[in-house]
């Protein structure tokens, strides 16, 4: 479907209601834990711009300096100088050769000592490896790549957005351009920034910018880039993040830990110049949360990403073990539950029916989702996991090795997106996937729309109307109300492949 490439995001609008009333026969209930901003932008991989979501998340324009430009006036350069005493800098910032201090002068970038390498071909990324001298400069969102052998006076300067999702314009304007500038080996007229701190290790310069808030594009976007650019130096690494988001980090600071020892450094603000021997620009996202390790320098693939979220969270369970039924043990299946659109109506018929399969059911809604960490183990405990389209499905990925995912597919022509998204990364996860698509008997539309309308007889009208409308009628236009018969029948041989006699 065309409506891929342009996806974008909304809050949710609609008011909180209905839900709150669990049967007795749920066994298992997740304590509460509201966090307002989490249940309204934790959504879908199928994501659309508001205008006040692009106003929140690009709140970061006014923290940032623009890039200094290399031949900006003296005033200018002292203007940049006068800026950073506050945080107790000394005058280090770009010198040019008029300068009467000599103290900025470095005299050993005579012989070429550096190399950059970047790679714009993909239509999802852009990213630059960098070795030698390699200077980054957070607050004027600059890396300089001192004494290149590969420098073009043509090309030294080159400006890239470190986020995966070239593609959406929308999405990429709201993340903090880096701008590499390259000098010439011996080149005079240019002296590059003074360290202020000097590291061993390499940097990582990604964003969490785009849609962070959304834990499918967290995932997506941010973390597996991260771990495809980051893991190969077993934490020895130092993580450097635009459009810096302290929620964010602190929220994700588990996996963040793992990937790197020393905290993210906040590029926006950050006054220092901080030096490395190798540094990376952007970061690498290959498919929908998938890896390609034949694009990866070591191989990497989703099982081993899965391993490393288990010790991320400490999970215990690697694999499923089918459940012996003669025992009287119950596989568990955890139930991710949206409230807004996309809700189960009849969520209690829902939960009764697949407890009488021979399930224990966990019941999970978006303010249960929002603890990661408390999340991840819930899901590490069960078999199966159930849910309509969306971004919670993502929690996928705590499942233990071999557990099942079963995606309730909203009606609508939906069936191919949904699974571009939930059900084709799905068996390269080590998962099984388990379709249930449901018919225009099954949706809260029937009540909106009379059965000979386009919505039901041609879905796919609607969707030749635009994404707009697409995501208004059918992914936020919509409840579903299952056929328990027809439901539980798919449930039971689900509940048949995870258990043996
Ligand atoms: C550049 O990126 C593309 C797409 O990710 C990849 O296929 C290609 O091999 C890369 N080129 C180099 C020289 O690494
Ligand atoms: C880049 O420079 C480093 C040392 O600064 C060197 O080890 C490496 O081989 C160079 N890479 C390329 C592609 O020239
Ligand atoms: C600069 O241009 C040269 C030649 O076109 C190219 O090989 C190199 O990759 C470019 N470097 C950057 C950083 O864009
Ligand atoms: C810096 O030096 C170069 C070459 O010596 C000269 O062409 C240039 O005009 C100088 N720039 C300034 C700002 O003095
Ligand atoms: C995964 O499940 C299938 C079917 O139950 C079983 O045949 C296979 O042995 C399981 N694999 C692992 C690694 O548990
Ligand atoms: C949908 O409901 C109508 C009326 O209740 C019924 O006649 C029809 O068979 C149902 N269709 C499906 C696919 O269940
Ligand atoms: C779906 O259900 C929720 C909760 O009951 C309700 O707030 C929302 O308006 C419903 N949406 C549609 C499209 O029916």
């Amino acid at each position: 479907m065309k409506g891929r490439h342009e996806r974008a995001k909304k809050g949710w609008t609609g008011v909180a209601g209905g839900g709150g009333l669990l049967p007795l026969f749920v066994l298992i209930v997740l304590k509460t834990d509201f966090l307002p901003q989490v249940a309204r932008l934790g959504d879908t991989g199928f994501t659309k711009v508001a205008d006040e979501m692009v106003m929140k998340v690009s709140s970061f324009d006014s923290v940032v300096g623009a890039p200094v430009p290399l031949t900006s006036s003296s005033d200018e350069m002292r203007d940049h100088v006068d800026a950073s005493k506050d945080s107790n800098q000394p005058s280090q910032f770009l010198a040019m050769n008029g300068s009467k201090d000599s103290r900025l002068i470095n005299s050993d970038v005579a012989a070429p000592r550096s190399n950059l390498t970047c790679n714009f071909s993909s239509g999802t990324m852009d990213t630059c490896t960098m070795e030698g001298d390699i200077r980054i400069h957070g607050r004027t969102a600059m890396v300089y790549v001192v004494a290149s052998s590969d420098y073009r006076a043509e090309n030294a300067t080159t400006v890239i957005r470190p986020y995966p999702r070239k593609w959406e314009q929308a999405t990429m304007e709201r993340v903090r351009k880096i701008t590499i500038r390259s000098t010439a080996p011996g080149a005079t007229d240019i002296i590059p920034l003074r360290c202020t701190v000097t590291r061993d290790m390499p940097a990582v310069v990604f964003s969490t910018g785009g849609y962070s808030v959304n834990f499918f594009h967290t995932m997506n976007d941010i973390i597996i880039p991260l771990y495809i650019m980051a893991r190969e130096f077993g934490g020895h690494v130092q993580l450097l993040a635009a459009n810096y988001d302290h929620k964010w980090t602190a929220k994700y600071q588990s996996m963040l830990a793992v990937l790197s020892m020393y905290p993210v450094v906040d590029l926006d603000t950050d006054a220092a110049v901080r030096c490395f021997p190798v540094a990376l620009v952007g970061v690498q996202s290959h498919k929908v949360l998938g890896i390609n390790p034949a694009l990866t320098r070591n191989g990497y693939t989703m099982p081993g990403f899965l391993d490393f979220l288990r010790s991320a969270y400490s999970l215990q369970r690697h694999e499923v073990t089918p459940v012996s039924r003669s025992t009287g043990q119950r596989p568990r299946l955890v139930l991710v539950l949206r409230r807004k659109s996309r809700a189960l109506t009849n969520e209690a018929e829902v939960v009764a029916a697949v407890t009488e399969l021979g399930f224990e059911v966990v019941v999970a809604g978006p303010e249960d989702v929002s603890d990661v960490g408390r999340f991840a183990a819930v899901v590490n405990s069960c078999d199966v996991m159930v849910g309509v389209h969306g971004a919670g499905l993502t929690n996928m990925v705590f499942l233990p090795h071999n557990g099942t995912v079963v995606q309730i597919i909203p009606w609508g022509g939906m069936k191919w997106p949904c699974w571009y998204d939930y059900g084709e990364p799905v068996p390269a996860m080590g998962l099984r996937y388990v379709e249930y698509e449901v018919t225009a008997n099954e949706t809260t539309l029937k009540d909106r729309y009379p059965r000979d309308h386009p919505v039901f007889t041609d879905p796919i009208s609607i969707h030749r109307q635009g994404f707009n409308h697409l995501w208004s009628t059918f992914l936020n236009g919509q409840n579903v109300t299952l056929d328990i018969h027809r439901f539980k029948g798919v449930m039971q041989q689900v509940y048949l492949s995870v258990t043996a006699a």
